[in-house]
């Protein structure tokens, strides 16, 4: 490599870096914009309370920055309603088995045959009375006791006026085996 190279790549690194502490400003973020890093906070704050629960997305809202935006996994119930919830098996998230003991279903969900509980078989009414469950299964299920509502992109929306929404709808290819 000649130093001219050399010189040349050494320029580009500094002018990079000046770039960045020029966008930077005063900021005390040390971000390429300098602005604050977005914090999204996934199901809300889901390590202490049921993910895409109530009390998880208030909790998140409350107990970190005012700009945090909420993310929903976004599934649609059979009368087309978009509810957040973290896995497409039901039954990892909610206790629906104690509601709908014969509902399990198999389908096949990006060519992997998938057999659980899936909110499309369901309308907004029959989930109503589901609840919510914690996803770490190491923990004792005295974190699951209260009532947790599945909740609706709307309800998310309205009641917790975040800055913004993160919804995530996986388009899977799903077909009854
Ligand atoms: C769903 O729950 C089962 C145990 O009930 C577990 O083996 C599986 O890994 C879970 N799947 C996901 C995607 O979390
Ligand atoms: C939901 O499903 C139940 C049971 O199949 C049915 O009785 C009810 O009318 C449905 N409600 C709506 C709003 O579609």
């Amino acid at each position: 490599m000649g130093s001219g190279r050399v010189c040349s790549v050494v320029a580009s690194v500094v002018l990079l870096w000046l770039g960045v502490a020029a966008a930077q400003g005063d900021s005390p973020w040390k971000t390429l914009s300098g602005n604050a890093p977005a914090i999204i906070a996934k199901g809300g704050f889901s390590g202490l309370f049921p993910d895409s629960s109530e009390f998880a997305y208030q909790f998140a809202m409350i107990a970190s920055s005012p700009d945090t935006i909420l993310y929903c996994d976004v599934r649609l119930t059979k009368d087309g309603l978009g509810v957040c919830l973290p896995d497409i098996k039901m039954d990892n998230c909610t206790n629906i088995p104690d509601f709908y003991p014969k509902g399990k279903k198999s389908y096949l969900v990006n060519g992997v045959s998938t057999t659980g509980w899936f909110s499309v078989d369901y309308n907004g009414t029959e989930l109503s009375q589901v609840s919510l469950k914690q996803s770490i299964f190491s923990r004792t299920p005295r974190f699951d006791p209260s009532f947790f509502p599945l909740l609706a992109v709307e309800d998310v929306a309205s009641k917790f006026k975040p800055p913004g929404m993160w919804l995530s709808m996986t388009v899977s290819t799903a077909s009854s085996t």
